[in-house]
């Protein structure tokens, strides 16, 4: 089966440094059966889409505006993103929550409005340490599922991809056993279900997704890929995991 191996390059990568960057991941990155997708920092979308023109590597953004255009100083909206070849979106990253206060209000926003411009969103959830451990994890992903994709049509895999990123595991090292990944992810696709969505949606795992623990993530059922932080951002490490399959 075919899996998507995500880079989100965070506030990382000025445009010169994605130049770099991607001129030495095209070098280590064949085009093979899996989805490759990075998305860099706005400012240096014009430069990846330079840089990828011709290559099996997909661009995305990290966040978006759900306005087309208007007074909303800062924003990015869909248009804009489009005309940089941009195919991808990251909306409801835990960071956004957390750091920007972005409510499952605002996200359902973005995703109808993702959809419509087709512009497919990679919508996250997860749960924090607190939840987790006061054995709300499934209440919290079932709710920001719920409230994400409020009044939005059944969708199908070409509309919306999800990342289910338990927040605890973002960034710090620690990653949620592939086992554990796959219970909580085998619950998210019982909640799609639920909601009228089909069970087949891609679902990418993220947090501490690093080269030593990629193929055991994407070998359960459940995972159909990674959304990978600090470990996509050296070209070697990303490639190994862009290869998981000879691992
Ligand atoms: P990490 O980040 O791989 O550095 O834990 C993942 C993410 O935040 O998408």
């Amino acid at each position: 089966m075919k899996k998507i191996i995500a880079g989100n390059w965070k506030m990382n990568g000025t445009p010169d440094e994605t130049r770099e960057r991607l001129e030495k991941m095209k070098t280590l990155i064949e085009p093979g059966e899996d989805e490759v997708i990075v998305f860099p920092p706005f400012v240096s979308l014009a430069v990846a889409r330079e840089c990828l023109a011709g290559t099996a590597i997909a661009c995305g953004a990290q966040n978006v505006h759900y306005a087309e255009k208007g007074a909303y100083t800062g924003e990015i909206s869909l248009p804009m993103l489009r005309e940089l070849g941009v195919r991808y979106v990251l909306i409801g990253h835990s960071e956004r929550r957390q750091h920007f206060g972005e409510t499952d209000e605002l996200l359902q926003k973005k995703v109808a409005a993702a959809i419509e411009a087709n512009v497919v969103p990679v919508f996250c959830i997860g749960e924090t340490l607190a939840e987790r451990e006061s054995g709300m994890a499934l209440n919290v992903l079932s709710r920001q599922i719920e409230e994400g994709l409020r009044d939005l049509p059944p969708l199908n895999k070409d509309h919306i991809i999800l990342a289910y990123e338990p927040v605890w595991a973002i960034g710090t090292g620690v990653t949620a056993t592939p086992e554990d990944a796959n219970t909580t992810m085998a619950s998210i696709r019982d909640t799609l279900v639920l909601k009228g969505h089909p069970k087949n949606l891609s679902l990418l795992y993220g947090g501490s997704a690093k080269p030593d623990n990629a193929a055991a993530l994407l070998n359960m059922q459940n995972i159909d890929g990674l959304l990978i932080g600090g470990a996509s951002l050296e070209p070697e490490s990303f490639a190994a995991m862009v290869h998981w399959r000879e691992s």
